[in-house]
């Protein structure tokens, strides 16, 4: 227990981070270029927030939170997603008094109770953005867009973008009743989940994946074809953006996505490659649900891309950074030459911009070369006690082999000069 992380969590080690590392630019540049600035909300909220934001008959609510009651007797839950957090603080912080519309993104830990597997995490991480006050289908497309843009910038080609609306509270109703008198002779035949589904959230049936419920659901009506006028034309405006961006999509009108609050617009980009979790990113419009947790009627539209499975899917691409190297050069010592001298070298290297390190376990010349050399560093300081004497040190170029005396007082000059060229 004490030396083994909880289960579905998992420690980002160095050597593997660099792979995030990576994401985060890219994403921190598309978002530049696309205009969301970044936006850091806690990591747990009030209980309410979820069960209103979210919906109580989700599974993400009903059985995936991780809930708790503080000192303070306060019903708090790590946050299972960003974008209900996002809505509050937009809120609280009165930002629909700014220019709309508001373009924001996060990258954080996300927490779901949830059987683990590989792609599924009960600790995983998202991107998102989230953009509040517009309401124009070009809207839509740029978010669609950017999604599609974020996994090309990391290598990713093989994914495939579905598309559906969801409707809005007007025709969905009507649906939700319409889906219900068609299923409710079926009622006994639904897997336990479908048959609860079917008074509570009727809609979810339709993505079961249990193949029986498939079955059972294959001539329905679907609400793609019961919009009202409004979110109709809506999503013929989205396709028609999306088709003037050259972006290729299918209509999945069995699309539901597992969080209540969407309107119109629901998406999600599902990989080939990751067979069991096979969705890298989802998302859609929630125009209610600002006015659903307390605040002005304002649409909102955003999506969320897990970065575990982003990862995944980059190694199953073959798209693994190697390992950065962290130290340019390494400060030997040979004879009597003090640790403290050569602590004094490397700070002054590191003053001048190069990432310089020494040993720290009183090796022999000859471990602390095979030290450097393993840590693959690229220039190698020598200070001997003769070399010292005379102002001297010795530096070496390891990967030509050259080595030559350098001034002491010339040293850290000199070598950030060559740093800095070797690493252009
Ligand atoms: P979501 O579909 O629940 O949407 O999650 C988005 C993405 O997070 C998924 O496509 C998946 O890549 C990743 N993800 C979800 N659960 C796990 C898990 N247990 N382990 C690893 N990765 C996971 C949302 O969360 C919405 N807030 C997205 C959104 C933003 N919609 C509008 N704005």
């Amino acid at each position: 227990m004490l030396t083994k992380a909880p289960r579905g969590t998992k420690d980002i080690l160095p050597g593997e981070v660099e792979q995030w590392q990576f994401f985060e630019e890219k994403v921190r540049e598309l978002c530049r270029l696309f205009g969301y600035a970044e936006i850091r909300t806690p990591v747990f909220e009030h209980t309410e927030l979820f069960l209103r934001g979210v919906g109580e008959v989700t599974d993400i609510v009903a059985k995936e939170m991780y809930t708790f009651t503080d000192r303070g007797e306060r019903s708090l839950t790590l946050r299972p997603e960003g974008t209900a957090p996002v809505a509050r603080a937009f809120l609280e912080h009165k930002l629909y008094g700014a220019a709309q519309p508001l373009k924001v993104y996060y990258i954080g830990p996300m927490f779901r109770y949830d059987r683990p597997q590989a792609g599924r995490y009960r600790q995983f991480h998202q991107f998102g953005v989230e953009v509040f006050g517009a309401m124009e289908p070009s809207l839509d497309a740029e978010v669609i867009a950017l999604s599609l843009y974020v996994f090309r910038a990391l290598g990713l080609e093989e994914f495939t973008l579905q598309l559906n609306s969801v409707g809005c509270p007007l025709c969905r109703d009507a649906y939700r009743i319409c889906l219900q008198e068609e299923l409710k002779d079926k009622l006994s035949r639904f897997c336990p989940d479908c048959a609860d589904r079917i008074h509570k959230n009727p809609l979810r049936i339709l993505d079961c994946k249990q193949e029986s419920c498939q079955e059972l659901t294959v001539d329905v009506s679907l609400m793609l074809h019961k919009l009202c006028g409004d979110c109709a034309e809506h999503f013929a405006a989205v396709r028609e953006a999306m088709d003037a961006l050259g972006e290729p999509y299918v209509v999945n009108p069995r699309l539901v996505r597992g969080l209540d609050y969407y309107t119109k617009t629901a998406f999600e980009i599902v990989s080939p490659v990751l067979w069991a979790q096979s969705s890298l990113g989802g998302g859609g419009r929630y125009d209610h649900l600002l006015a659903t947790i307390g605040g002005p009627d304002v649409p909102g539209i955003g999506f969320g891309i897990g970065i575990e499975r982003v990862l995944l899917a980059r190694a199953a691409a073959g798209r693994v950074l190697p390992e950065s190297k962290l130290t340019d050069v390494f400060v030997a010592t040979a004879g009597n030459v003090s640790a403290a001298a050569a602590l004094r070298v490397v700070i002054d290297l590191r003053g001048q911009g190069v990432a310089a390190d020494k040993d720290y376990l009183g090796r022999s010349l000859k471990a602390q070369l095979k030290f450097a050399d393993k840590k693959q560093v690229r220039y190698l300081v020598i200070l001997g006690d003769e070399e010292m004497k005379r102002g001297q040190a010795m530096l070496r170029d390891m990967q030509t082999g050259s080595q030559s005396g350098v001034a002491l007082t010339d040293l850290t000059s000199m070598v950030a000069r060559l740093v800095k060229e070797a690493n252009r």
